[in-house]
């Protein structure tokens, strides 16, 4: 039951598709999305935040059948299963209050409902469609919209298509679509304001009417007074905002006190269905708009983007598994601005682990507490000094923090709000080099200004720590924990001085140690390779042309070739040849035979050190390089690769092949 006299919040993130596992890139939008909710309800607000899964359409159809399992049994194995979509935001701590999932009963009421109004009141028609149709975007295009001749939002192959369908009649809602992109903040970043109004409003021919039933496929709501057709995934998945909030079902009332949204988080590649047709949906239904459409950026892998056959995707939970849920939420909101595109790199998560993390609130905490410790035995004296003239500038800024703060979190500026905590965080630890509380502490008349100093960092970690909240909620918890700081609610960021003056501080291990960066990238990186090979294993290599056959030999002639078995004393390159390598090696004569054998591009020297090998020993020396060679090594070769004849050691060297 909500509180009616708080001020309410309604956020969302996309409802996922539940087609294969989600990524960094998902839980990008779905962490910006929890830090808000967090926000919200820190400031004492009333939120709801809603997330889900889309899980209709033709794609899903498809993929259950390749896997053997109906549709909603497929949907279930990843949206319920480990490692699956439930199981990431557990992993990500990310406190969603509501999931929806498409497939609900009281979903499908809702959509049902919606599609049947529509049509009574005549913004839905039937009409056949002729068009060029996207699976894996479940999106029709014109001639005119594609690009290089391919879906515009995907880049794949369209094909032709003709079906009968309903229409959803958007050019009726054009002008209205156009007013509130171009003169309301509805649509955010207004960079992507330009992009729909001139591909998809001004264009030639106008807001076109949009398709919004299917016959070619079932996995869908049912339209249910035309049996044959299923709504467009798109129709359906929009109302997914508001059908658990019990908007023309039966869950209950929540949308007349929450709706309309107050912002939807987005991708920006799904802006145009969010910022041209949800609007256009809700104003044939009657119903308020969101009051705000943000459509963020894409975080990238190594400049390429992430997918899984590129085998470029980046697993969370092998990056929380390494260096923490809260750090992993951290290094995204804090690196990329959230209206552009980011690129995630290996060597720009650790950078930001080790230098605002390990060094900058890191240290700034476990020095603080570890003064108070050594100092004070861990509390400090009720006696402190006043503050003095030089204390001003931090506690100034420590104090001005949340306003600053909250400026920057009503924009969505995540990067901008985490930058005005940390230049408190380099402040305070500036802070303690200007102070030098460790020579204070030498003269037991300057142990009022100690603690006074010591407070004011205690004070300067509260508030930093309070704000870091919505971003890092378990490393928050852990750090008011040390300084002592029972409560931390909004109000009291405002204010420098309710900490306890002799609160009980609290040792603990660092709280982000400082990762050997040249080390573990590259064992990040080996781990990240052997997850792209197991996702997508290398096709099987073509195998080369059998060589062509030789003629016949008498018994006699193959008997004339002498095979020993030889040991390897000593291997190495010969210099100026890049295919050369020499060899010592025993055939149990008692003196080191010298081979040479053009297999450099194969092997490594020391690989070959003590390896049991065949030699034939009866050929008549012969000299390469300006250096003699005593025989030839037998190797088996197909194509462009060769292997050397190695036999088991056990077998003594000069014994003979027969
Ligand atoms: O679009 N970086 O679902 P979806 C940042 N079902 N964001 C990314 C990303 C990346 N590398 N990859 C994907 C859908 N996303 C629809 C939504 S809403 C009524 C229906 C984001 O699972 C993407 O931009 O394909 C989108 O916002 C979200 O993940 C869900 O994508």
């Amino acid at each position: 039951m909500s509180d009616q006299s708080k001020e309410k919040f309604f956020i969302t993130t996309p409802i996922y598709y539940p087609s294969s596992r989600l990524h960094i890139g998902h839980a990008y939008c779905t962490v910006a999305t929890d830090v808000m909710a967090r926000y919200k309800r820190m400031r004492g607000a009333d939120v709801i935040f809603l997330t889900g899964t889309d899980e209709h359409g033709q794609k899903i159809e498809n993929k259950a059948k390749e896997a053997g399992l109906t549709p909603k049994q497929f949907v279930d194995s990843i949206v319920e299963a480990p490692k699956g979509v439930k199981d990431l935001w557990k992993l990500m701590n990310v406190s969603y209050d509501r999931f929806v999932r498409t497939t609900d009963a009281s979903h499908l009421k809702t959509v049902q409902t919606v599609f049947r109004t529509m049509y009574e009141n005549g913004d839905i028609y039937k009409g056949s469609y002729e068009g060029l149709y996207c699976t894996p975007c479940e999106a029709f295009w014109t001639q005119s919209q594609l690009k290089d001749g391919k879906c515009p939002d995907c880049g794949r192959e369209v094909q032709p298509a003709k079906e009968e369908a309903y229409f959803f009649r958007a050019s009726k809602y054009a002008d209205r679509v156009r007013k509130l992109l171009t003169e309301t903040d509805f649509l955010e970043p207004k960079s992507r304001v330009n992009e729909m109004v001139n591909n998809f409003i001004d264009c030639e021919g106008g807001l076109q009417d949009l398709c919004v039933s299917r016959t070619s496929f079932s996995w869908g709501v049912p339209v249910d007074f035309d049996g044959k057709h299923v709504v467009y995934v798109w129709l359906d998945a929009l109302f997914s905002y508001l059908s658990p909030l019990g908007y023309l079902n039966e869950n209950g009332e929540d949308w007349k006190r929450f709706w309309p949204a107050d912002v939807h988080f987005i991708g920006k590649e799904i802006v145009r269905f969010h910022a041209i047709y949800w609007p256009a949906f809700l104003m044939s239904m009657g119903l308020p708009l969101p009051k705000k459409i943000f459509g963020h950026g894409w975080l990238n892998f190594n400049g390429d983007k992430m997918s899984k056959s590129k085998g470029n995707v980046v697993d969370p939970y092998l990056l929380a598994e390494r260096y923490g849920v809260d750090a992993l939420r951290f290094f995204m909101l804090r690196t990329f601005p959230f209206g552009s595109d980011g690129n995630f790199t290996n060597e720009s998560l650790i950078s930001c682990i080790n230098v605002d993390l390990a060094n900058d609130l890191g240290n700034l905490v476990s020095r603080t507490v570890a003064m108070v410790g050594k100092y004070f035995g861990g509390r400090l004296p009720l006696e402190q000094q006043e503050d003095e003239e030089k204390d001003d500038e931090l506690i100034t800024l420590a104090c001005d923090l949340v306003h600053v703060y909250e400026e920057q979190m009503e924009k969505y500026a995540f990067q901008n709000a985490l930058g005005e905590i940390f230049k408190v965080i380099s402040r305070a630890n500036k802070y303690i080099d200007e102070n030098e509380p460790w020579k204070l502490a030498k003269d037991e008349a300057l142990k009022p200004r100690l603690a006074r100093v010591l407070y004011n960092l205690l004070e300067t970690v509260r508030i930093c720590g309070g704000l870091l909240q919505p971003f890092m909620p378990a490393t928050a918890a852990e750090i008011m924990k040390r300084i002592g700081a029972a409560e931390y609610d909004w109000d009291s960021l405002a204010f420098f001085g309710t900490l306890y003056r002799d609160a009980q501080v609290e040792n603990g291990p660092a709280l982000f140690p400082r990762i050997d960066a040249a080390k573990e990238l590259e064992e990040l990186e080996k781990l990240q390779a052997a997850q792209a090979a197991a996702a997508n294993p290398a096709p099987a290599e073509e195998e080369a042309p059998l060589p062509e056959p030789l003629p016949t030999i008498a018994f006699d002639d193959f008997t004339k070739v002498e095979m020993t078995v030889v040991k390897v004393l000593a291997c190495e390159n010969v210099k100026k040849s890049e295919k050369l390598l020499k060899f010592q090696l025993d055939d149990g004569s008692g003196t080191p035979r010298q081979i040479l054998s053009g297999i450099a591009k194969f092997y490594k020297p020391e690989e070959l050190i003590g390896k049991t090998l065949v030699a034939v020993t009866n050929l008549a020396p012969r000299k390469m390089m300006g250096q003699e060679s005593r025989g030839m090594l037998l190797s088996a070769e197909r194509g462009e690769k060769l292997h050397l004849l190695m036999l088991d050691d056990a077998i003594p060297a000069g014994s003979r092949l027969c």
